[in-house]
């Protein structure tokens, strides 16, 4: 058993943990944007192929205190690196800066990558080559303070590209936030899902995939791991065999967005997802939508701004209230905005509150319970209308 980290988005880390205990992993212990775990090679396999929430899987090599670039060389250098790496290997290290005593990623990265060729060329005259795009073996520098830790990174590109995603639309949502933002609302697949504003639909066919059971990279072509000099082909074939999840076929998701560009991507992801007919997917705007449900669970990602000015944003929000309020009484509704202001315009009293990042956009995802008793608004002089 050994140690390993899975790294996430803030926000995530305890339904990152809640997957990890799904799938069997040990110890399992919340850090910040990350989760630590005890697994050997079939969990880091597992937790690569069956994790939603996680953005890598890494596994820890070394750590040390460093204070400056120097110390990180002369340290790199004396890792026994031709354990997992040959000279005909291409490597890539990334950095990961959480310190102010140093300045540049790429410059610590830089001196990492010539610790390691420099033991190579001193023991064998021969080195491995760098290739930033495409290596065998994708090496993880933290950087916390003078603490240097270092890992293998068994993910290679990071995980929230699941691959089902061929046709992008403005400002889609990164696949672990859409999975993180369903596992947080505590979604029950035997009920209604409910996605308007849908874009390129990345939120229903997470919810799609959630309900069918189906591991979040099922549709990825390759892992870090598959290039390490240890891989065991048999055992990754076995480990996509397995489900964790119950499996809900007959799942009822519905989707809309106003715009037709929207639906002609959001149609092309579901058929590279297998969830083409599966999920009703209609052009309609959210105010005239009729899905003639009774109750559901509604995860909406409305536009925080870009395009719109604040005027027509502040409408848009008071809109989205004021449909929620008339149309969905008995439903429940999550919304996830980067615009704290326009979300007062919803005129809803939110029951929870959860802080998210959507990239470097701090976000703010609210759950309303939008119960017949919700509707009344209490006016000044006291009286209910
Ligand atoms: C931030 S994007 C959603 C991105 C989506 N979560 C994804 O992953 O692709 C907001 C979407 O709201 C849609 N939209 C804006 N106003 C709308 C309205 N009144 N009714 C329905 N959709 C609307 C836009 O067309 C856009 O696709």
């Amino acid at each position: 058993m050994k140690e390993l980290l899975a790294t996430t988005l803030f926000g995530l880390e305890d339904v990152l943990a809640e997957e990890l205990e799904l799938i069997g992993a040990k110890s399992v212990t919340v850090q910040n944007r990350a989760v630590s775990f005890e697994g050997d090679k079939a969990m880091m396999y597992r937790a690569n192929f069956h994790l939603r929430t996680a953005l890598r899987v890494l596994k820890p090599m070394d750590s040390f205190p460093a204070r400056n670039e120097d110390d990180i060389y002369k340290a790199i250098k004396e890792l026994e690196w031709e354990k997992v790496i040959g000279v005909h290997d291409l490597i890539a290290v990334d950095t990961v800066l959480v310190s102010d005593e140093y300045r540049h990623s790429g410059f610590v990265s830089q001196r990492v990558k010539d610790g390691i060729v420099d033991r190579f060329r001193e023991r064998t005259g021969r080195r491995p080559s760098v290739d930033l795009k495409n290596p065998n073996l994708r090496i993880n520098i933290h950087l916390n303070d003078t603490r240097c830790s270092v890992s293998l990174d068994s993910s290679g590109d990071s995980l929230h590209k699941r691959g089902y995603r061929t046709q992008p639309f403005k400002a889609p949502l990164n696949e672990v936030l859409a999975a993180g933002m369903i596992l947080l609302s505590g979604w029950d697949p035997t009920k209604p899902f409910l996605n308007p504003m849908c874009g390129s639909g990345t939120l229903c066919i997470e919810a799609g995939l959630i309900a069918k059971g189906v591991p979040g990279g099922i549709y990825r072509n390759s892992f870090g791991f598959q290039a390490w000099k240890d891989y065991e082909p048999e055992l990754f074939e076995s480990i996509r065999r397995e489900r964790f999840l119950e499996v809900h076929d007959d799942f009822q998701i519905h989707a809309s967005d106003i715009s037709f560009p929207a639906i002609r991507a959001a149609q092309q992801n579901l058929a590279t997802s297998g969830l083409l007919g599966k999920i009703k997917l209609e052009k309609s705007s959210f105010q005239k939508w009729d899905t003639g449900l009774k109750e559901g669970l509604i995860i909406m990602n409305p536009p925080y701004g870009e395009r719109l000015d604040d005027s027509n944003l502040d409408e848009l929000y008071r809109d989205i209230g004021d449909t929620l309020k008339r149309d969905y009484t008995g439903f429940q509704a999550w919304v996830l905005s980067g615009n704290p202001q326009a979300l007062k315009h919803l005129a809803l009293k939110p029951g929870k509150k959860k802080a998210l990042f959507n990239g470097p956009i701090q976000c703010k995802y609210h759950f309303y319970d939008l119960y017949a008793g919700s509707r009344k608004i209490v006016n000044k002089t006291g009286n209910q209308k």
